[in-house]
Protein backbone atom coordinates (compact mmCIF):
# COMPACT_ATOMS: atom_id res chain seq x y z
CA UNK A 1 0.00 0.00 0.00
CA UNK A 2 1.19 3.49 -1.21
CA UNK A 3 1.97 5.32 2.38
CA UNK A 4 0.43 8.22 3.36
CA UNK A 5 2.54 11.76 3.12
CA UNK A 6 2.54 12.10 7.31
CA UNK A 7 2.96 16.24 6.29
CA UNK A 8 0.10 16.54 4.18
CA UNK A 9 -1.95 14.73 6.55
CA UNK A 10 -0.60 17.25 9.36
CA UNK A 11 -1.67 20.02 7.20
CA UNK A 12 -5.29 18.77 6.06
CA UNK A 13 -6.23 18.55 9.68
CA UNK A 14 -4.46 21.70 10.48
CA UNK A 15 -7.14 23.44 7.75
CA UNK A 16 -10.16 21.28 9.54
CA UNK A 17 -8.64 23.16 12.56
CA UNK A 18 -8.06 26.57 11.00
CA UNK A 19 -11.92 26.26 9.72
CA UNK A 20 -13.24 25.89 13.14
CA UNK A 21 -11.01 28.61 14.39
CA UNK A 22 -12.75 30.86 11.92
CA UNK A 23 -15.54 30.80 13.37
CA UNK A 24 -14.66 31.96 15.74
CA UNK A 25 -11.87 34.49 15.81
CA UNK A 26 -11.66 36.20 12.52
CA UNK A 27 -12.86 39.07 11.24
CA UNK A 28 -11.73 41.41 8.80
CA UNK A 29 -9.86 43.72 11.08
CA UNK A 30 -7.92 41.36 12.91
CA UNK A 31 -7.34 39.21 8.93
CA UNK A 32 -5.66 42.58 7.87
CA UNK A 33 -3.77 43.12 10.74
CA UNK A 34 -2.01 39.89 10.53
CA UNK A 35 -1.94 40.20 6.62
CA UNK A 36 1.52 39.93 5.53
CA UNK A 37 1.15 40.41 1.60
CA UNK A 38 -0.47 44.10 1.89
CA UNK A 39 -0.83 45.79 -1.31
CA UNK A 40 -3.12 44.60 -4.55
CA UNK A 41 -4.02 41.28 -5.39
CA UNK A 42 -4.90 39.44 -8.79
CA UNK A 43 -7.21 37.05 -9.15
CA UNK A 44 -7.15 35.13 -12.91
CA UNK A 45 -10.17 33.52 -13.87
CA UNK A 46 -12.77 35.73 -12.05
CA UNK A 47 -15.39 36.19 -13.52
CA UNK A 48 -17.32 33.34 -12.65
CA UNK A 49 -17.21 30.11 -10.06
CA UNK A 50 -13.85 29.98 -7.88
CA UNK A 51 -12.14 32.80 -9.14
CA UNK A 52 -15.39 34.91 -9.01
CA UNK A 53 -15.89 34.13 -5.33
CA UNK A 54 -12.07 34.45 -4.83
CA UNK A 55 -12.62 38.07 -5.75
CA UNK A 56 -15.77 38.89 -3.13
CA UNK A 57 -13.80 37.09 -0.05
CA UNK A 58 -10.40 39.40 -1.07
CA UNK A 59 -12.51 42.23 -1.36
CA UNK A 60 -15.00 41.86 2.13
CA UNK A 61 -11.49 41.66 3.39
CA UNK A 62 -10.67 45.05 1.98
CA UNK A 63 -7.77 43.85 -0.71
CA UNK A 64 -7.69 46.29 -3.66
CA UNK A 65 -8.08 43.74 -6.86
CA UNK A 66 -6.81 43.84 -10.23
CA UNK A 67 -9.54 41.23 -12.32
CA UNK A 68 -8.13 39.02 -15.29
CA UNK A 69 -10.61 36.78 -17.11
CA UNK A 70 -11.52 36.94 -21.05
CA UNK A 71 -14.89 38.51 -20.87
CA UNK A 72 -14.81 42.10 -21.03
CA UNK A 73 -18.75 42.60 -20.27
CA UNK A 74 -18.78 40.12 -17.10
CA UNK A 75 -15.24 41.60 -15.78
CA UNK A 76 -17.13 45.54 -15.61
CA UNK A 77 -20.11 44.03 -14.17
CA UNK A 78 -17.59 42.53 -11.29
CA UNK A 79 -15.83 44.99 -10.80
CA UNK A 80 -18.87 47.93 -10.34
CA UNK A 81 -20.48 45.26 -8.07
CA UNK A 82 -16.95 45.02 -6.23
CA UNK A 83 -16.47 48.53 -5.59
CA UNK A 84 -20.48 49.15 -4.37
CA UNK A 85 -20.50 46.68 -2.00
CA UNK A 86 -16.99 46.45 -0.48
CA UNK A 87 -15.73 49.84 -0.75
CA UNK A 88 -12.10 48.55 -2.56
CA UNK A 89 -10.43 49.37 -5.70
CA UNK A 90 -10.58 47.33 -8.48
CA UNK A 91 -8.86 47.09 -11.81
CA UNK A 92 -9.44 44.77 -15.17
CA UNK A 93 -7.53 43.09 -17.26
CA UNK A 94 -9.22 41.43 -20.68
CA UNK A 95 -7.61 38.70 -21.14
CA UNK A 96 -7.93 35.15 -23.34
CA UNK A 97 -5.62 33.12 -21.55
CA UNK A 98 -5.97 30.24 -24.51
CA UNK A 99 -4.34 32.72 -27.16
CA UNK A 100 -0.94 31.79 -25.22
CA UNK A 101 2.50 34.01 -24.52
CA UNK A 102 1.30 37.03 -26.60
CA UNK A 103 -1.15 37.61 -23.83
CA UNK A 104 1.59 37.14 -21.20
CA UNK A 105 3.32 40.05 -22.44
CA UNK A 106 0.51 42.29 -22.70
CA UNK A 107 -0.64 41.26 -19.41
CA UNK A 108 3.01 42.43 -18.37
CA UNK A 109 2.11 45.77 -19.71
CA UNK A 110 -0.65 46.74 -17.48
CA UNK A 111 0.46 45.27 -14.61
CA UNK A 112 3.85 47.49 -14.89
CA UNK A 113 3.99 49.97 -12.04
CA UNK A 114 1.08 47.96 -9.81
CA UNK A 115 2.68 46.39 -6.58
CA UNK A 116 1.38 42.86 -6.47
CA UNK A 117 1.14 41.10 -2.96
CA UNK A 118 -1.02 38.22 -4.13
CA UNK A 119 -1.52 36.63 -7.28
CA UNK A 120 -4.17 33.76 -7.41
CA UNK A 121 -3.35 31.40 -10.18
CA UNK A 122 -6.91 30.06 -10.58
CA UNK A 123 -8.04 30.66 -14.06
CA UNK A 124 -8.77 26.80 -15.70
CA UNK A 125 -10.54 24.79 -18.22
CA UNK A 126 -12.07 20.93 -18.26
CA UNK A 127 -13.33 19.24 -20.78
CA UNK A 128 -17.15 20.13 -21.72
CA UNK A 129 -17.48 16.14 -20.54
CA UNK A 130 -15.82 12.70 -19.68
CA UNK A 131 -14.19 11.97 -22.53
CA UNK A 132 -11.75 9.81 -24.10
CA UNK A 133 -8.50 12.20 -24.77
CA UNK A 134 -9.01 10.43 -28.99
CA UNK A 135 -13.12 11.99 -28.39
CA UNK A 136 -11.58 15.41 -27.61
CA UNK A 137 -11.49 18.17 -29.96
CA UNK A 138 -7.51 19.36 -30.99
CA UNK A 139 -8.46 22.85 -30.07
CA UNK A 140 -9.75 22.12 -26.73
CA UNK A 141 -6.71 20.17 -25.62
CA UNK A 142 -4.18 23.02 -26.70
CA UNK A 143 -6.78 25.50 -24.72
CA UNK A 144 -6.76 23.13 -21.63
CA UNK A 145 -3.09 23.23 -21.72
CA UNK A 146 -2.43 26.79 -22.61
CA UNK A 147 -4.89 27.99 -19.68
CA UNK A 148 -4.46 25.33 -17.09
CA UNK A 149 -0.06 25.39 -17.53
CA UNK A 150 0.61 28.56 -19.60
CA UNK A 151 -0.92 30.73 -17.85
CA UNK A 152 -0.26 29.79 -14.01
CA UNK A 153 3.47 29.64 -15.06
CA UNK A 154 3.69 32.68 -17.26
CA UNK A 155 1.12 35.19 -14.73
CA UNK A 156 4.09 33.73 -12.16
CA UNK A 157 7.13 34.55 -14.06
CA UNK A 158 5.58 38.02 -14.28
CA UNK A 159 5.12 39.16 -10.71
CA UNK A 160 8.36 37.54 -9.56
CA UNK A 161 10.10 39.91 -9.97
CA UNK A 162 8.77 42.95 -7.71
CA UNK A 163 7.99 40.43 -5.60
CA UNK A 164 11.66 39.78 -4.83
CA UNK A 165 12.62 43.51 -4.60
CA UNK A 166 10.34 43.79 -1.62
CA UNK A 167 11.29 40.25 -0.35
CA UNK A 168 7.20 39.49 0.20
CA UNK A 169 4.49 37.86 -1.77
CA UNK A 170 2.00 35.22 -2.54
CA UNK A 171 1.73 33.06 -5.15
CA UNK A 172 -1.37 30.65 -4.92
CA UNK A 173 -2.04 28.03 -7.12
CA UNK A 174 -5.23 26.66 -8.11
CA UNK A 175 -4.78 22.75 -8.67
CA UNK A 176 -7.39 20.23 -8.34
CA UNK A 177 -7.81 16.72 -6.84
CA UNK A 178 -7.23 15.33 -10.20
CA UNK A 179 -3.74 15.36 -9.76
CA UNK A 180 -3.06 12.94 -7.05
CA UNK A 181 -3.32 9.96 -9.89
CA UNK A 182 -4.12 9.69 -13.39
CA UNK A 183 -7.68 10.40 -14.27
CA UNK A 184 -8.81 8.40 -17.27
CA UNK A 185 -11.55 10.43 -19.35
CA UNK A 186 -10.33 13.71 -18.21
CA UNK A 187 -6.53 12.32 -18.69
CA UNK A 188 -5.03 15.63 -20.00
CA UNK A 189 -6.96 18.07 -17.54
CA UNK A 190 -5.26 15.68 -14.50
CA UNK A 191 -2.27 15.42 -16.34
CA UNK A 192 -2.27 19.69 -16.27
CA UNK A 193 -2.88 19.69 -12.58
CA UNK A 194 -0.49 17.32 -11.88
CA UNK A 195 2.22 19.90 -13.64
CA UNK A 196 0.79 22.26 -11.30
CA UNK A 197 1.54 20.67 -8.16
CA UNK A 198 5.35 20.04 -9.45
CA UNK A 199 5.79 23.65 -10.64
CA UNK A 200 4.27 24.55 -7.15
CA UNK A 201 6.15 22.85 -4.94
CA UNK A 202 9.36 23.29 -7.08
CA UNK A 203 8.94 27.31 -7.05
CA UNK A 204 8.64 27.33 -3.28
CA UNK A 205 11.72 25.65 -2.61
CA UNK A 206 13.54 28.36 -4.98
CA UNK A 207 11.66 31.51 -3.23
CA UNK A 208 10.51 30.70 0.26
CA UNK A 209 14.08 31.95 1.58
CA UNK A 210 13.07 35.46 -0.26
CA UNK A 211 10.00 36.01 1.51
CA UNK A 212 7.86 34.02 -0.94
CA UNK A 213 5.00 32.13 -0.31
CA UNK A 214 4.01 29.61 -2.87
CA UNK A 215 0.27 27.57 -1.90
CA UNK A 216 -1.28 24.86 -4.03
CA UNK A 217 -4.75 23.93 -3.52
CA UNK A 218 -5.92 21.13 -4.47
CA UNK A 219 -9.94 20.99 -4.00
CA UNK A 220 -12.33 18.21 -4.97
CA UNK A 221 -15.71 19.21 -6.66
CA UNK A 222 -17.43 22.37 -6.29
CA UNK A 223 -20.56 23.05 -7.46
CA UNK A 224 -19.65 25.72 -10.42
CA UNK A 225 -20.24 25.75 -13.87
CA UNK A 226 -17.16 23.78 -14.69
CA UNK A 227 -19.08 20.53 -13.96
CA UNK A 228 -22.01 21.36 -15.92
CA UNK A 229 -21.76 17.77 -17.49
CA UNK A 230 -23.32 16.08 -14.37
CA UNK A 231 -26.60 17.41 -12.08
CA UNK A 232 -24.89 15.80 -9.38
CA UNK A 233 -22.30 18.27 -9.07
CA UNK A 234 -24.43 20.86 -9.33
CA UNK A 235 -25.90 20.37 -6.15
CA UNK A 236 -24.50 21.51 -3.01
CA UNK A 237 -23.58 19.45 -0.36
CA UNK A 238 -21.00 18.85 2.09
CA UNK A 239 -18.86 17.33 -0.25
CA UNK A 240 -19.65 19.96 -2.97
CA UNK A 241 -19.75 23.07 -1.58
CA UNK A 242 -20.60 26.37 -3.70
CA UNK A 243 -17.51 28.09 -5.02
CA UNK A 244 -18.08 31.26 -2.00
CA UNK A 245 -18.22 28.66 0.43
CA UNK A 246 -14.73 26.95 -1.01
CA UNK A 247 -13.47 30.44 -1.37
CA UNK A 248 -13.93 31.81 2.55
CA UNK A 249 -12.71 28.54 3.33
CA UNK A 250 -9.62 28.60 1.55
CA UNK A 251 -8.18 31.99 1.81
CA UNK A 252 -7.97 31.29 5.89
CA UNK A 253 -5.50 28.76 4.86
CA UNK A 254 -3.40 31.36 3.09
CA UNK A 255 0.03 32.08 4.89
CA UNK A 256 -0.67 29.31 7.26
CA UNK A 257 -0.25 26.10 4.82
CA UNK A 258 1.48 25.08 1.59
CA UNK A 259 -0.79 22.72 0.49
CA UNK A 260 -4.24 22.10 0.52
CA UNK A 261 -7.84 21.26 -0.26
CA UNK A 262 -8.71 24.26 0.96
CA UNK A 263 -11.66 23.43 2.22
CA UNK A 264 -12.20 20.77 5.38
CA UNK A 265 -14.74 18.52 4.01
CA UNK A 266 -12.31 17.74 1.49
CA UNK A 267 -9.31 17.24 3.75
CA UNK A 268 -11.16 14.12 5.19
CA UNK A 269 -12.01 13.36 1.68
CA UNK A 270 -8.31 13.59 0.70
CA UNK A 271 -7.41 11.29 4.10
CA UNK A 272 -9.25 8.45 2.63
CA UNK A 273 -8.63 8.85 -1.39
CA UNK A 274 -4.98 8.15 -0.55
CA UNK A 275 -5.19 5.44 1.64
CA UNK A 276 -5.55 2.78 -1.78
CA UNK A 277 -2.59 2.56 -3.97
CA UNK A 278 -2.65 4.48 -6.80
CA UNK A 279 -3.83 2.19 -9.77
CA UNK A 280 -6.64 1.73 -7.33
CA UNK A 281 -7.30 5.22 -7.37
CA UNK A 282 -7.09 5.32 -11.09
CA UNK A 283 -9.68 2.90 -11.98
CA UNK A 284 -11.91 4.17 -9.24
CA UNK A 285 -11.83 7.79 -11.10
CA UNK A 286 -11.90 5.96 -14.47
CA UNK A 287 -15.31 4.39 -13.32
CA UNK A 288 -16.75 7.70 -11.63
CA UNK A 289 -15.93 9.56 -15.21
CA UNK A 290 -18.00 6.57 -17.10
CA UNK A 291 -20.89 7.30 -14.49
CA UNK A 292 -20.51 11.49 -15.02
CA UNK A 293 -20.16 10.45 -18.93
CA UNK A 294 -23.65 8.85 -18.91
CA UNK A 295 -25.20 11.52 -17.03
CA UNK A 296 -24.01 14.19 -19.73
CA UNK A 297 -25.10 11.88 -22.21
CA UNK A 298 -28.57 11.33 -20.85
CA UNK A 299 -29.50 14.34 -18.93
CA UNK A 300 -27.16 17.35 -20.65
CA UNK A 301 -26.38 16.46 -24.24
CA UNK A 302 -30.35 15.96 -25.29
CA UNK A 303 -31.06 19.30 -23.52
CA UNK A 304 -28.25 21.40 -25.93
CA UNK A 305 -29.35 19.41 -29.24
CA UNK A 306 -33.08 20.54 -27.88
CA UNK A 307 -31.77 24.18 -27.91
N1 LIG B 1 -15.21 23.26 -10.02
C1 LIG B 1 -14.55 22.24 -9.53
O1 LIG B 1 -15.11 21.21 -9.17
C2 LIG B 1 -13.05 22.33 -9.40
C3 LIG B 1 -12.43 21.30 -8.70
C4 LIG B 1 -11.05 21.34 -8.57
C5 LIG B 1 -10.33 22.38 -9.11
N2 LIG B 1 -10.98 23.36 -9.79
C6 LIG B 1 -10.14 24.43 -10.37
O2 LIG B 1 -10.61 25.67 -9.87
C7 LIG B 1 -10.36 26.69 -10.84
C8 LIG B 1 -11.63 27.46 -11.09
O3 LIG B 1 -12.61 26.56 -11.60
P1 LIG B 1 -14.16 26.92 -11.65
O4 LIG B 1 -14.87 25.68 -11.37
O5 LIG B 1 -14.40 28.13 -10.86
O6 LIG B 1 -14.32 27.25 -13.21
P2 LIG B 1 -15.49 28.04 -13.96
O7 LIG B 1 -16.68 28.17 -13.11
O8 LIG B 1 -15.60 27.40 -15.29
O9 LIG B 1 -14.87 29.52 -14.12
C9 LIG B 1 -13.72 29.67 -14.90
C10 LIG B 1 -13.34 31.13 -14.95
O10 LIG B 1 -12.20 31.26 -15.82
C11 LIG B 1 -12.52 32.13 -16.90
N3 LIG B 1 -11.90 31.64 -18.12
C12 LIG B 1 -12.17 30.50 -18.76
N4 LIG B 1 -11.40 30.40 -19.86
C13 LIG B 1 -10.63 31.50 -19.89
C14 LIG B 1 -9.65 31.99 -20.79
N5 LIG B 1 -9.33 31.32 -21.90
N6 LIG B 1 -9.03 33.16 -20.52
C15 LIG B 1 -9.37 33.88 -19.42
N7 LIG B 1 -10.31 33.47 -18.54
C16 LIG B 1 -10.92 32.30 -18.78
C17 LIG B 1 -14.03 32.07 -17.01
O11 LIG B 1 -14.49 33.21 -17.70
P3 LIG B 1 -16.03 33.33 -18.21
O12 LIG B 1 -16.76 33.89 -17.04
O13 LIG B 1 -15.94 34.25 -19.34
O14 LIG B 1 -16.45 31.93 -18.56
C18 LIG B 1 -14.44 32.02 -15.55
O15 LIG B 1 -14.34 33.29 -14.96
C19 LIG B 1 -9.81 25.97 -12.06
O16 LIG B 1 -8.43 26.06 -12.09
C20 LIG B 1 -10.25 24.54 -11.86
O17 LIG B 1 -9.42 23.64 -12.53
C21 LIG B 1 -12.33 23.37 -9.95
Amino acid sequence: MEPCDPGQLGQTLLTGLLTLQKHTTTNTIVYRQRDPFWCTRVVTGCTDGVGKAYAFELAKRKMNLVLISRTEEKLQLLAREIESKHAVKTAVITADFSKGQAIAREIELKLKGMQIGILVNNVGKQYTYPMYVGEVPEQELWDIININVGATTLMTRIVLPQMLLRKKGAVVNVSSSSELQPLPLMTVYAATKAYIRSFSEALRVEYQSEGITVQHLSPFFINTKMNAFSHRLQENSLLVPDAPTYAENAIDTLGRVSHSTGYWAHGLQYFFTMIPPVLVRTYVGAVMNHVFRKDYMHNVKPQMSFL
